[in-house]
């Protein structure tokens, strides 16, 4: 598929634990994605990343993966799922398979075999050493090397203990992943999200656990092969400005695009857990460079905020109690009218802010638990549980709030299998609707322009901001002109503007030019010749 098309991609990411619930046991599933599929498309997105749903024993969500051409019992059958795709693509709506490479559950039948003796013949399916050989560090804390009894081995595991990392140099390991991803691509996928991708290349020798020498041959050999090659692919593996094209430029063969994250990491420490100074001119400056380094490179970008490893956007890099309405709005026209592809995590299409909890025991992920155990000993709980509300993955895996009902209508059950969100009643989806500031209906005509817009879709990209505190940019196609003003979280004087067609923003109907209130955005358009 020519590159361009993918710019009509809209992907809507769905974390299925936490979606929607159909069978009333308190966790979500396949039918109940299903059933929520003709809202997604009102939304007006037409791809889905579903985060994985094989079959796992949960250490860390489903992305340690038991079995890969199978469900999850949680999350239904191979059945529903089969229904849940064809019911999206009658709708127009592609599926992207989450794809973890790096590493199988330990529950995996390779690994149960691998670990039992030396001799096995899955044993060189993992990474094994006789002794700790360096000081490789998990990436949820801790050794990377775990002690195996059977074989008096280490094993590495680059995340959780439960996630060992396969032996990609073992060329039947690479057999059996392409033998995967042809078993989804037979069942009609249309594409993969590739998790931690650049992992799956060690250099023992430089001593990296990711970004190996043999990085680009194993991905071609998992996606450049002629019967897999139209699928589209998307690596979480950040690269900057000088290796972004060798992954992914169009000859590569290898991905269609990647995550890139400058924009999440900026005033970032070291831990993710310490809430990050981010400047909003910093974001605006990243997100330019980013335009024009894709526009240099001919590379698709991927556009996104949220996701489910990180707090929401608006909480960690916005205000979203005095302004959650307007910033929530203002960054969802800063972002997806920006040329590339847009990725919505479930829920950010109503505002949902991240919840606030008052103990340890109301969190589920590895990586917070982890972390925890880690620094109860060296900090006071107050400091602890605040690093925890801010920068825990469950921030973005609560259930979600659809509606006022029980469980906010995301089931029916006495108990969900995480606690509900702190923030629930006061912000969910049918309140949002009703809403005269609805940001349901902002998302709705942001993406209905994109649709509708060349210059947004295949425009060329131009930054006309003058100084700190809005970002202002036009994007150019033929005669089609559009202009995206955003304030950031001061007031601002705009001026030197074209006064085109105002049409939509988030509070008045106002010229592009005048006094801004904190995160007000408004798109103004060149009014066409006839
Ligand atoms: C990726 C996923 C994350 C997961 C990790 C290990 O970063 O996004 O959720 O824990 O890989 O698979
Ligand atoms: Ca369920």
């Amino acid at each position: 598929m020519p590159r361009r098309d993918y710019l009509d991609w809209i992907v809507y990411q769905i974390y299925p634990r936490s979606f929607c619930d159909g069978n009333g046991d308190g966790i979500g599933d396949l039918n109940g994605i299903t059933a929520k599929l003709d809202y997604l498309k009102m939304l007006g997105v037409n791809a889905v990343w579903l985060s994985p749903c094989y079959k796992s024993p949960n250490c860390d969500n489903g992305y340690d993966i038991s079995d890969y051409r199978d469900i999850m019992d949680e999350f239904g059958t191979l059945d529903d799922w089969k229904r849940m795709i064809s019911e999206m693509h009658a709708r127009g709506i592609k599926l992207i398979m989450d794809f973890v490479a790096n590493h199988t559950s330990s529950e995996h039948v390779w690994f149960k075999e691998a670990r039992s003796s030396r001799e096995n013949p899955f044993h060189d399916y993992y990474i094994w050493r006789d002794e700790i050989p360096n000081d490789w560090q998990s990436c949820f804390g801790g050794s990377a090397w775990e002690y195996n009894e059977e074989t008096e081995e280490y094993y590495l595991h680059s995340f959780a203990v439960g996630q060992p990392d396969l032996n990609w140099e073992n060329p039947k390991v690479r057999e059996e992943m392409c033998a995967v991803v042809d078993y989804w691509v037979g069942m009609g996928v249309d594409g993969f999200r590739c998790d931690v991708l650049n992992f799956i290349s060690k250099d023992f020798a430089k001593g990296k656990i990711c970004d190996g020498d043999r990085l680009h041959e194993y991905v071609k050999e998992l996606f450049g092969r002629e019967e897999v090659k139209h699928v589209f692919t998307v690596g979480e593996c950040s690269y900057g400005e000088n290796e972004i094209a060798d992954i992914c430029g169009e000859d590569r063969k290898e991905l269609t695009c990647i995550f890139q994250f400058d924009h999440f990491c900026i005033g970032k420490t070291e831990d993710k857990f310490v809430k990050a100074d981010l400047n909003l001119n910093d974001l605006r400056k990243t997100l330019v460079k980013w335009q024009n380094i894709c526009e240099r490179k001919n590379l698709l970008y991927t556009l996104f905020t949220d996701n489910h490893d990180n707090a929401h956007y608006i909480s960690r890099a916005g205000n979203d109690l005095q302004f959650r309405y307007e910033c929530a709005t203002a960054y969802c026209a800063m972002f997806y009218l920006l040329k590339g592809i847009p990725f919505i995590y479930q829920g950010q299409e109503w505002g949902t802010p991240d919840p606030h909890y008052p103990s340890i025991t109301d969190f589920c992920d590895v990586e917070t638990i982890n972390y925890y155990d880690a620094h109860k000993d060296k900090l006071s709980e107050e400091e602890l549980i605040g690093r925890i509300n801010f920068g825990s993955r469950d921030n973005t895996r609560r259930p979600l709030c659809w509606t006022n009902d029980k469980n906010y209508g995301f089931s029916s059950a006495e108990r969900t299998w995480s606690n509900l969100h702190t923030r629930g009643g006061e912000v969910n989806l049918e309140q949002d609707r009703e809403s005269e500031k609805s940001v349901f209906a902002f998302y709705q005509k942001t993406l209905a322009l994109r649709k509708e817009s060349e210059a947004i879709r295949f425009g060329s990209f131009e930054d006309c901001t003058e100084k700190d505190g809005y970002f202002a940019y036009k994007r150019v196609c033929g005669g089609d002109e559009i202009l995206v003003v955003v304030n950031f979280d001061g007031e601002s004087e705009i001026a030197g503007l074209p006064e085109w067609e105002y049409l939509f923003g988030n509070g008045q109907k106002r010229s592009a030019n005048g006094r801004y209130s904190p995160f007000e955005t408004a798109v103004y358009r060149k009014r066409r010749k006839i």
